[in-house]
């Protein structure tokens, strides 16, 4: 199969190239995205998902909707420019990347003129790209440290190249690890309701040549139980200062498990998804969408009736006591994470 790509910045610059992860694994299609609800829509649908890679779209998506901007004048310029960016960040309220990419374009063109801004817009986007393959790579170098050849690994949600640029950060470790020799025995939970690890964790890692087994959600205690589990992998949302860690819906449940099993939990995390601002889980605000996702959405014919009420956040937090370790591009942090993180990152 052809090497595929998650998110780029077209030839002619002119839009923002994805591949519409809501078709995967049946079928390859990629889109172009040119205007602010372009881009909005892919990325609150979910063509586009996981917290590096809705940065890095973000990132070319506001250069590309820069080029646009019919002001010539700096504080025009950068009232449109801001008013798109509120419009994007508000697709998705959970992953930090988001903001983080928007703010970083904001301050790259910051008081200058549109034809000053655009070449310092172009620069930080593919900064932004080229710091997360950086921070991908050195995250799974990192995250090679913690394990060892035959180990089973299992993971939750997508955290690999369709969540991020190249290697990812969840799935990192086992892709690199797979260059260099290392032989694997993935465990890939299925993770309702939108079925990352179904459609998208496992296509990776089997076109990967990883050895990957897809398992309901509900199958992971059962699997730790048998002792077919050396370690859990997962990646991140929105990381607080006190190492409280937003992931996808399920992770919580995952850790748990892991803690009474004694298993290793870590979590894996490029400094772009960690959130000084947020003190802790509390402060970080959990998307929730809609029940048609639990009910209707990948089924032939509805599992519930239409007036029954659903609940559905896309993410829980996982507490910090959970956390054996956040392995980060800078390094391997433990608890007590307000320390570690800090000492690592500063602020
Ligand atoms: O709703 P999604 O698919 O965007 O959720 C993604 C996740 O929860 C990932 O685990 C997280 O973004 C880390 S991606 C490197």
């Amino acid at each position: 199969m052809e090497k595929i790509f998650t998110v780029r910045l077209s030839e002619n610059q002119a839009a923002v190239e994805i591949i519409d992860q809501t078709l995967l694994p049946n079928e390859i299609k990629y889109l172009k995205l040119r205007t602010a609800e372009e881009i909005f829509e892919a990325i609150s649908e979910l063509r586009v998902r996981g917290a590096p890679a809705i940065g890095i779209a973000a990132g070319f998506g506001m250069y590309v909707l820069a080029q646009k901007i019919p002001f010539e004048d700096s504080v025009e310029f950068h009232a449109e420019l801001s008013r798109l960016g509120n419009f994007l960040i508000s697709s998705r309220p959970t992953a930090v990347n988001l903001s983080y990419a928007v703010k970083r374009m904001l301050n790259a063109a910051n008081g200058k003129d549109k034809s000053f801004a655009l070449p310092m817009l172009y620069e930080e986007c593919t900064k932004i790209y080229d710091e997360d393959r950086a921070m991908c790579r050195a995250i799974s170098e990192n995250g090679l440290t913690l394990v060892k050849d035959g180990d089973g690994i299992l993971t939750h949600c997508n955290a690999g190249s369709l969540a991020a640029s190249e290697y990812g950060t969840g799935l990192g470790t086992l892709l690199l690890g797979k260059e260099k020799g290392y032989n694997f025995r993935v465990y890939s939970d299925e993770t309702r309701p939108l079925l990352q690890g179904a459609r998208l964790t496992s296509f990776e890692l089997n076109h990967a040549g990883i050895d990957v087994t897809l398992i309901c959600d509900s199958a992971a205690s059962m699997l730790m139980k048998q002792g077919k589990i050396s370690a859990c992998f997962v990646g991140c949302d929105r990381v607080a200062a006190n190492g409280d860690t937003a992931n996808k819906i399920g992770t919580r449940s995952v850790a748990v498990n892991a803690k009474y099993h004694n298993i290793p939990f870590y979590v894996f995390c490029p400094s772009s998804t960690i959130d000084f601002g947020c003190k802790t889980g509390a402060d970080i605000v959990i998307e929730e969408r809609s029940g048609d996702e639990i009910k209707t959405k990948f089924f032939e014919r509805p599992t519930a009736e239409a007036g029954v009420n659903c609940w559905n956040p896309a993410f829980d937090v996982t507490d910090a006591e959970l956390i054996t370790a956040i392995v980060t591009e800078r390094g391997i942090c433990r608890y007590p994470y307000t320390e570690s993180l800090r000492e690592l990152f500063g602020e």
